[in-house]
């Protein structure tokens, strides 16, 4: 795993969006495996940012978002299909064919799942997935119990996520308790993965889940299993890890050839 620390989410999502415009540049038909909150706003900013000044081009990557809300249709304002329109879809040149998200108001939930596996299969597996973390460490909306090897599927949101979600809701009665989520099997089988971490209150799910044992209490620390794994953090996010000086010193010491 690469843990690097930046000063801000500002610079921890600069070099997030490089690495996925060096991506999508060496492989203009990427896939990429996306997620929403408030983690990769300000990555999703900067990609738009590429787009329209650096030309980034987007029209041969193919899209597939980590999770949505069950009981939302797709132009709900909280759902996660309206947000990354809003929030990146609708300034980039992607063809709207290639955008998947899984969809909130199916009837068929296991058979739209198994589809939506069999589209990443179909697509060439995923390339770069985008991760954010939980406070309880989940990654996509698996929660603590979840397998590890887990396929996508129907999950209940825990009552610490429904809070920390709250916030976008106006009326808590209306925030569904379940969720479409990518499994944690299907997000281990990305090629490389690009976690996202901001905010004092990430610390200590960063700190367990990169440090501690590998448990599905803390799903996110299955990514100590995964061969290629990039960390991006903020001071704040980085602030309970034990080992931060090597982190610090690893990218410091990179060799050019490695930089980011
Ligand atoms: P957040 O959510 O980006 O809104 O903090 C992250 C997550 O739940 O994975």
């Amino acid at each position: 795993m690469e843990i690097i620390i930046q000063p801000t989410p500002d610079d921890a999502c600069c070099i997030a969006a490089r690495i996925i415009a060096r991506q999508i540049q060496t492989k203009p038909d990427s896939v990429l495996g996306l997620a929403t909150g408030s983690t990769p706003v300000l990555l999703y900013r900067e990609l738009v940012r590429m787009h329209r000044e650096e030309g980034l081009d987007f029209s041969r990557v193919t899209t597939f978002n980590l999770d949505e809300y069950i009981g939302l249709p797709p132009n709900h304002p909280q759902s996660y299909n309206r947000f990354m329109h809003e929030n990146l879809f609708d300034g980039i040149n992607i063809p709207r064919e290639r955008i998947h998200i899984p969809d909130g108001v199916t009837n068929d939930i296991p058979g739209f799942c198994a589809k939506y596996e069999q589209d990443i299969v179909d697509a060439g597996g995923i390339d770069i997935q985008v991760l954010g973390i939980g406070t309880d460490g989940h990654v996509g909306f698996n929660e603590p119990s979840s397998s590890l090897a887990s396929r996508t599927r129907i999950k209940t949101l825990t009552p610490r996520t429904l809070a920390d979600n709250a916030r976008f809701f106006d009326n808590p009665n209306a925030q569904p308790h379940h969720v479409i989520t990518m499994g944690i099997g299907t997000i281990m089988e990305s090629r490389r993965i690009l976690m996202l971490a901001f905010g004092s209150n990430k610390a200590e799910a960063i700190a367990a889940a990169m440090e501690g044992p590998i448990t599905s209490m803390m799903p996110a620390s299955i990514l100590q299993m995964h061969p290629s794994v990039h960390v991006l953090l903020d001071e704040e996010a980085a602030g309970k890890l034990e080992r931060d000086y090597y982190y610090r010193w690893v990218f410091d010491n990179k060799p050019d050839w490695q930089k980011h």
